[in-house]
């Protein structure tokens, strides 16, 4: 069977024409005169597969996403070994200007057999973003957590401020007081607040600046050093990816981008830690235009692409039922996540004597199966000092119950302070009121 191609770039009537000359295995069904017709024509249903014959420069991995997630694989004509390796980033098959009818016609067919999932290599990785959206199978998209690269932890919790961005800035500060190598992500594309939290006066939104250089195929490792702010603490320094200004700058943070900039990010750090909203709607229940940009796919890439999810929930009788619910929805949007249970503020004046006693039995009468991994102690004295002072519990109060919690969570066993606040459901089960 014949696949349907459609072109842009006049100038190579050469290439375009012998396509057609072939008579074979590639049938051009549409020449256009620019990007934006070949999108809509391929909007429409009529290719398989679009031939960029100049002008490759235009493509981006968010263009290149549309077109993939209607089923179009994109090939690009180029005489330049960097542009052959930046188009390769976005997921664009290239080939030289002077290609042979018959070479290019092959390409095309490879290219469009691994887009329909016969093929091996990177160029999936960025061909449909829908995928961000869409449930998949426990473990399909999960990122098998390759030696050598880095790990990704995502912070989620749902609606009402349970402690998201808390524990994502302390794990962040905690991992690398342990000598690791750590790149902190604001995803909330709500209320992105960790440049607020480090006392940064950073307005540059490093995570948008991070997605439109991966969008452009522009993103390495040292651009993105460049753009991630370097925080000092005594204990360790690390890198922030600030998020974006504005909630209504959410556009910036497309899933396709997002996925690149994850990727590189494995490179240059031991640990990724990701601060996200709260929102696991997927946009297809927000919007009919399927191409627009989708207002949770921040959240929903990270969780999708996390080697380990931390879920917080806030210890009171609106924050449980929030997390018990919100845990079904993260189950519904992202099965693989098997996110690890922290509940965040516990004290007995919100909860009861005996808090943690209290909020175990909770969860064992309407809770989802997966235990309480840790209870985070409430100190208000202990968060406030550290939001004063732009600060993380390690400097801030660093011999606090709340912060030993939280790094408990994290780091080996070695690094821990003989006094436990973290507890295994087996040893609260021992605990006395
Ligand atoms: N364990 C805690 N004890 C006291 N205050 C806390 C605790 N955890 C978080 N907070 C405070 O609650 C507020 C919301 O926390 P934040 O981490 O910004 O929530 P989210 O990111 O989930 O919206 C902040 O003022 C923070 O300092
Ligand atoms: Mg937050």
């Amino acid at each position: 069977m014949s696949i349907p191609v459609v072109t842009v770039g006049q100038s190579r009537e050469d290439v375009v024409g012998g396509l057609e000359r072939l008579h074979g295995p590639v049938t051009v069904v549409r020449r256009c005169a620019e990007l934006t017709e070949l999108l809509a024509a391929c909007q429409s249903g009529l290719a398989r597969a679009a031939v960029v014959a100049d002008g490759s420069e235009d493509l981006t991995a968010s263009l290149v996403d549309r077109l993939g997630a209607v089923g179009v694989a994109v090939i690009a004509l180029t005489d330049s070994a960097e542009e052959a390796a930046r188009l390769r980033g976005i997921g664009v098959a290239s080939a030289l200007t002077g290609v042979e009818s018959a070479v290019l016609s092959d390409r095309i067919a490879e290219a469009v057999a691994h887009l329909t999932g016969g093929g091996s290599g990177s160029l999936s990785a960025t061909a449909d973003p829908g995928a961000a959206l869409t449930p998949v199978q426990a473990d399909a998209g999960k990122n098998p957590h390759a030696p050598g690269r880095g790990e990704i932890i995502a912070v989620w919790g749902p609606a009402g401020s349970p402690g998201r961005t808390l524990v994502a800035a302390n794990i962040a500060g905690e991992l690398a007081a342990e000598g690791k190598s750590v790149l902190l992500v604001d995803a909330d594309s709500y209320g992105a607040s960790i440049a607020a939290v480090l006392g940064l006066m950073d307005e540059s939104a490093g995570l948008a600046q991070a997605c439109r250089l991966a969008d452009q195929g522009l993103l390495d490792a040292e651009t993105l050093r460049r753009v991630a702010t370097p925080v000092a603490t005594k204990l360790g320094s690390f890198r922030v990816l600030t998020g974006i200004t504005r909630a209504d700058r959410w556009t910036e943070l497309r899933a396709s981008a997002l996925a690149l900039v994850f990727e590189c990010a494995r490179q240059v750090a031991d640990v990724v830690v990701v601060d996200t909203g709260f929102c696991l709607e997927a946009d297809e229940e927000l919007s009919f235009d399927t191409m627009a940009p989708r207002r949770n796919a921040a959240t929903l890439r990270s969780l999708e692409l996390a080697d380990t999810v931390y879920a917080v929930g806030a210890a009171d009788p609106v924050g449980v039922p929030r997390l018990v619910r919100g845990l079904a929805e993260l189950e519904a949007a992202v099965p693989q996540a098997a996110p690890v249970v922290v509940i965040n503020k516990v004290r007995s004046s919100s909860v009861g004597r005996g808090p943690e006693r209290q909020l175990q039995d909770a969860w064992a009468r309407y809770g989802p199966a997966s235990e309480l991994k840790a209870f985070l102690p409430h100190d208000g004295a202990a968060t406030d000092a550290a939001l004063l002072g732009g600060s993380l519990l390690l400097e801030a109060a660093p011999d606090s119950p709340l912060r030993r919690a939280i790094a408990q969570l994290v780091c080996a066993p070695a690094q821990q302070k003989s006094k436990t606040f973290v507890f295994s459901s087996t040893a609260r089960r021992k605990l006395k009121d």
